[in-house]
């Protein structure tokens, strides 16, 4: 749904006392990324046209982290309430405008329910998202008449005991005509037990106006709640996980425990991926057909290719992997690691800007760094590119179906033929042809009859 004239304002300018933070409240981070930023998006999704922020604390540091966003900065210096916070906005305000009024520190709204809010607003003047809790305590009770329509919104504080037994609340979020609510904002007072002007307030408002003022409601309760300290920024990140992990299920993912994996960024899977504990995602990352990631792994800005297998405890990062390509147990890639289709890396195996040809292996405790190995080589334990020298990195050329010898050093810039060996424990620093060997270590020296030392007695 696109909507040429939807204006939506977040307000993020209270402190977050709670928070207990030099950071901004809103710039704590669900999955990664601020909880404003997730807000911001979904304004986005929705075809805003205007994004106004209304920020009070840090702003010097929000400006800073959401330098990316368009976004419309309106400052609101004092925090008076949250009807003053709006009151901000009027100047951004067209009289045509739908404005939605969302909330920095409230991050997992989705976009479905929003589009539910402004399609029950339809052309009435005002819509609000309630939500029906077991324990109202605290929040903005829902007013309604006998017929069921919305009268107004009584804030907890000023509620009377029979109030307070009314279990639909106020989430904040509500949809409203830009030239009505306007008019409301500007009548708002501060007469109230807080002595705050309250958004609330312009319900009682247009209800006195004879607007019909339309509801919606979200699907879960996470989408309406906020963090005011760490405990609830913690319950929003495992509610944010749980909602990316149902996801990847219904993608067809197995995950052997949905309550552990998590996805700080984007995840597209093929069919048949099968996913163990503890992996955890940041980035965008594409698994093929058939992927199997074995417990505590780590993935970041990667693509794997259909069938292939990350066994446990890995660690790989803006790499790409071809079909069938096997990597791991403790295996580390590094950015600009490709492997092609087929080859493997096994344990305490580092590899950098390298290429692994079709079917190349390295089985074994290995750094591969600036390397180009071509298909079927295979690289012996303990083999090192030395591709650094102290000051200028350089490249090692292996060809197709070298076999390195363990314990070898490649001391780069150098090149392998193809089919080349190198015997164990060389140091190579001179090209070596295609098909021949190189050994280059000291000889061995075998000394006949050679007495151990004693040790020494007294001392
Ligand atoms: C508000 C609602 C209440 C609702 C509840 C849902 C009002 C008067 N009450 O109460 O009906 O049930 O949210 O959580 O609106 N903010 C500003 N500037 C201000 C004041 C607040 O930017 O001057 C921001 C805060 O940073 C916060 C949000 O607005 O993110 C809500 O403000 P808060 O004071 O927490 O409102 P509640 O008392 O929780
Ligand atoms: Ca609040």
């Amino acid at each position: 749904m696109t909507q040429s004239n939807l204006n939506v304002v977040i307000l993020a300018a209270g402190k977050g006392t709670r928070m207990r933070s030099n950071l901004p409240k809103v710039l704590h981070p669900v999955a990664h990324k601020p909880m404003v930023a997730h807000v911001i998006e979904t304004a986005q999704s929705l075809g805003a046209s205007k994004t106004q922020l209304i920020y009070g604390h840090g702003g010097e540091q929000l400006q800073q982290r959401l330098a990316a966003y368009a976004l419309q900065w309106v400052e609101q210096a004092e925090q008076l309430g949250t009807g003053h916070a709006v009151q901000q906005s009027i100047p951004y305000i067209e009289d045509s405008d739908q404005v939605l009024i969302l909330y920095g520190d409230v991050p997992l709204t989705r976009k479905e329910t929003l589009e539910q809010l402004l399609l029950a607003k339809g052309d009435s003047a005002l819509a609000l998202l309630t939500v029906t809790l077991p324990d109202p305590t605290g929040y903005g009770r829902i007013e309604r008449n006998s017929e069921g329509r919305v009268t107004g919104i009584v804030e907890h504080k000023d509620a009377s005991t029979e109030q307070h037994k009314i279990r639909e609340v106020n989430t904040g979020i509500m949809a409203a005509d830009g030239k009505a609510l306007k008019r409301w904002l500007q009548a708002l007072d501060n007469n109230n037990v807080q002595g705050e002007y309250y958004l609330t307030d312009v319900v009682a408002m247009a209800a006195a106006e004879g607007v019909d003022i339309k509801t919606a409601q979200p699907e879960t309760i996470a989408e309406v709640e906020g963090a005011n300290n760490r405990l609830q920024l913690a319950a929003l990140e495992r509610a944010y996980q749980h909602r990316q992990a149902e996801q990847l299920m219904l993608n067809g993912a197995t995950l052997m425990d949905p309550n552990r994996i998590d996805i700080r960024g984007q995840v597209d899977i093929g069919n048949d991926v099968v996913i163990d504990v503890n992996v955890v995602f940041e980035g965008n990352v594409r698994l093929g057909e058939g992927v199997v990631i074995e417990p505590n792994c780590i993935l970041r800005d990667c693509v794997i290719g259909n069938g292939a297998r990350i066994k446990a405890n890995s660690v790989i990062e803006q790499a790409i992997l071809g079909d069938n390509a096997q990597v791991g147990p403790f295996a580390r890639l590094r950015p600009g690691t490709e492997l092609k289709n087929g080859a493997a890396v096994g344990n305490f195996v580092e590899i950098k800007a390298s290429v692994l040809g079709e079917g190349a292996k390295a089985g074994h405790l290995s750094y591969i760094g600036d390397a180009v190995v071509g298909a079927g080589a295979n690289i012996g334990a303990g083999t090192i590119t030395c591709n650094y020298d102290g000051a200028n990195k350089h490249q090692t050329v292996i060809g197709e179906g070298a076999f390195i010898g363990s314990n070898s050093s490649l001391v780069a810039p150098v090149t392998i033929g193809n089919r080349a060996t190198t015997g164990a424990g060389s140091v190579i620093t001179t090209a070596i042809a295609d098909d021949s060997l190189a050994v280059g270590r000291a000889k061995q020296r075998n000394i006949e009859g050679w007495k151990r030392p004693v040790k020494n007695k007294g001392l």
